[in-house]
């Protein structure tokens, strides 16, 4: 049965030890590095915020108080910046405390992904809601999340988004076996599977960081044993709703062709930081020429 209720929740979990990017994680989630001058995190929520999502359960762990601070207001700085007139660093600092309603709750250990998402078992209650993992950046101008959202409203089921890579790279993330629906722009997801070899992918269709849940994940997520890694894994509890009919059961997929920056790892955050800063006004008609300059002494 299709779901009516509005969806108006986002759970960002944040709580993983990124272990890719230490030495910088060590005492800050990687969520918090700069992507040019904002946070990796708060392009998350903003993306939140624009389709209509804003409460906002922030799942954290160790050193959260960045993430916490980040998102507070800061009236000493407020005032300062007011009294120098200085307006438009004012609008900045203030933007993320603006972006809605954030509550946050603690993984004590960090024990997966789909742990991670159980965290939020509470404060989402029994309605669906959405998924945005807090290291994966989604354009502005692209759309996915409402069409994720329009996916799930009209299946009743669960919605991740796919893109699809070159097959030598599936085995970094989590893969999908799918059938196209009959006039419908989304697919079927038959079946996950979380890095596969390359030899036993069933498409190059990579799992990205969105998903629209539908509730019933919940209690899957409980029966769910710890898989690769020793971690609980959301695409396991994934693999099984979509084994399920009805009860929100069905798993669907939106296959995104728009632009994507990981910044979960050292060579793609670096590619981000650059693609976002040459597009950006205030500094791409610098840093372009310098950018030619410097590749040309390569
Ligand atoms: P990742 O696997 O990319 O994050 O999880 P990680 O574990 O921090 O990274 P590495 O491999 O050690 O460098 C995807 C998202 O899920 C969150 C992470 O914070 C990240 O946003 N996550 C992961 C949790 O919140 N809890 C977990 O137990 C695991």
């Amino acid at each position: 049965m299709p779901q009516t209720s509005r969806i108006t929740k986002a759970v960002i979990p944040a709580a993983g030890l990124g272990t890719r990017f230490l030495p910088a994680t060590k005492a800050m989630p990687k969520e918090m590095l700069p992507v040019v001058d904002e946070p990796a995190i708060q392009y998350v929520v903003a993306e939140a915020a624009k389709a209509g999502l804003d409460n906002v359960l922030m799942i954290t762990g160790r050193s959260k108080r960045a993430l916490e601070d980040h998102f507070d207001r800061v009236p000493t700085l407020e005032t300062i910046l007011e009294k120098k007139g200085d307006t438009a660093r004012l609008a900045a600092v203030q933007e993320a405390s603006n972006l809605g309603d954030i509550h946050y709750v603690r993984q004590g250990d960090p024990l997966g992904l789909g742990h991670a998402v159980l965290c939020a078992k509470r404060h989402v209650g029994s309605e669906p809601f959405a998924v945005l993992l807090g290291d994966d950046l989604i354009d502005a101008r692209d759309e996915l999340l409402s069409e994720m959202i329009r996916v799930q409203q009209a299946t009743g089921g669960s919605v991740i988004a796919l893109m699809e890579v070159e097959p030598e790279k599936i085995s970094a993330y989590g893969c999908a076996d799918v059938t196209p629906v009959d006039g419908e722009d989304f697919v079927r997801v038959n079946g996950l599977v979380e890095k596969p070899a390359v030899e036993d992918a069933p498409s190059n269709l990579a799992v990205i960081g969105r998903y629209v849940l539908h509730q019933a994940v919940f209690d899957v997520l409980e029966e769910t044993a710890p898989g690769r890694g020793g971690e609980i894994q959301l695409t396991d509890a994934l693999q099984t709703l979509s084994a399920r009919d009805g009860d929100g059961g069905g798993v669907y997929a939106v296959i995104f062709r728009g632009r994507r920056y990981d910044t979960g790892d050292k060579l793609s955050y670096l590619k981000a930081v650059v693609t976002l800063a040459v597009e950006r006004e205030d500094l791409g008609p610098e840093l372009r020429p310098w950018l030619k300059e410097f590749a040309a002494t390569l």
